[in-house]
């Protein structure tokens, strides 16, 4: 593997469960240490791409490959280059956490990482508990456990399928905290999630997936900023809200008169449009699109193809 290659990239990728066609001729490329996030509703095929780049699922079509290899020719060498967070809690319940790390260790060859175990033992909040068996641990401990094991062999590819499902806000905030900890140390992430306000926080890029179809990819900041708009709320004195006309105004209500207008239209140009006297206007209040706005537009154009 020649790390200085793509992280991931998938090339064509279908994957087909019988005749239902789960993942539909996606390509997608990941820069080194950026942070991806795969985003899509219940069944879009996130968990098939990412059972394809594991080996869980062979490719029908097309094929990933991990700096630059294909995880099919050199499994060993893929696995010890990524690691892998499953979307289900999977674990052995009668070792201990320790013993787990320990014994994950030794299958991806890393031997005398004691350090690095008692890190993340302590970063992931699972020191106390690292003699407990881990039938014995909570849904939430699990989880941790899982990205534990998924860090000690110090993989440069870590991929997280929905990592903060069913987890508590608190755990969610520390867990994306610590993602962002790992990618300032160099490492590429790809994540799926269902938490768009997160994904927007914390994905340099993403890909819209939909019915096993790639429907957009790019920076999150350029989705954001070409599929959605501003929405202004300009304030004003008495009733003068009520004769305002603009071929950006949504509606009125009370004092409030609501705008909907383009990234690139300036508050400026809004006012000289709507073409209210200055001495009426008490406030201005603006909300800039978001991810989620973008998402449902992506969707909602996908549905009418
Ligand atoms: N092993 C499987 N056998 C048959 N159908 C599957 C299998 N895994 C997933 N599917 C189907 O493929 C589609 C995509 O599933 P999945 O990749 O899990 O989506 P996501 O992770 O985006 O929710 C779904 O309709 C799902 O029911
Ligand atoms: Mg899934």
């Amino acid at each position: 593997m020649d790390v200085k290659k793509s992280p991931l990239k998938i090339s064509n990728l279908v994957k087909r469960y019988g005749s239902y066609t789960a993942v539909d001729n996606v390509s997608f490329e990941m820069k080194p240490g950026e942070i991806f996030g795969l985003l899509g509703p219940n069944g879009a095929g996130k968990t098939s791409i990412i059972s394809c780049i594991v080996t869980l699922q062979k490719p029908d079509e097309g094929e990933c490959t991990i700096f630059g290899q294909n995880p099919m020719d050199h499994p060993l060498d893929a696995k010890m280059h990524l690691g892998y967070v499953p979307q289900e809690i999977i674990n052995h319940g009668y070792f201990t956490v320790e013993e787990i790390l320990v014994f994950h260790s030794g299958f991806l060859k890393t031997w005398n990482n004691k350090e690095k175990i008692h890190y993340l033992l302590n970063r992931l909040g699972l020191w106390e508990h690292r003699n407990k068996k881990v039938k014995a641990l909570s849904g939430g401990m699990k989880r941790r456990l899982l990205i534990a094991k998924a860090l000690v062999h110090d993989p440069k590819l870590l991929l997280l399928d929905e990592p903060t499902a069913g987890v508590d806000i608190e755990l969610r905030n520390s867990l994306w905290e610590f993602v962002m900890e790992l990618k300032a140390e160099g490492m590429s992430v790809l994540l799926t999630t269902h938490y768009l306000e997160e994904a927007e926080q914390l994905c340099d890029r993403v890909g819209v997936i939909q019915q096993g179809k790639l429907r957009k990819v790019g920076p999150t900041k350029d989705l954001i900023e070409q599929l959605t708009q501003r929405q202004v709320s300009l304030i004003f004195r008495g009733d003068c809200a009520n004769g305002i006309k603009s071929k950006y105004l949504v509606d009125v209500e009370d004092d409030t008169a609501r705008f909907l207008i383009p990234q690139d239209l300036g508050i400026g140009e809004l006012i000289t449009e709507v073409d209210c006297e200055i001495k009426n206007l008490l406030d201005i209040r603006i909300s800039e699109g978001s991810l989620e706005d973008a998402f449902v537009r992506i969707l909602g154009e996908g549905r009418d193809q």
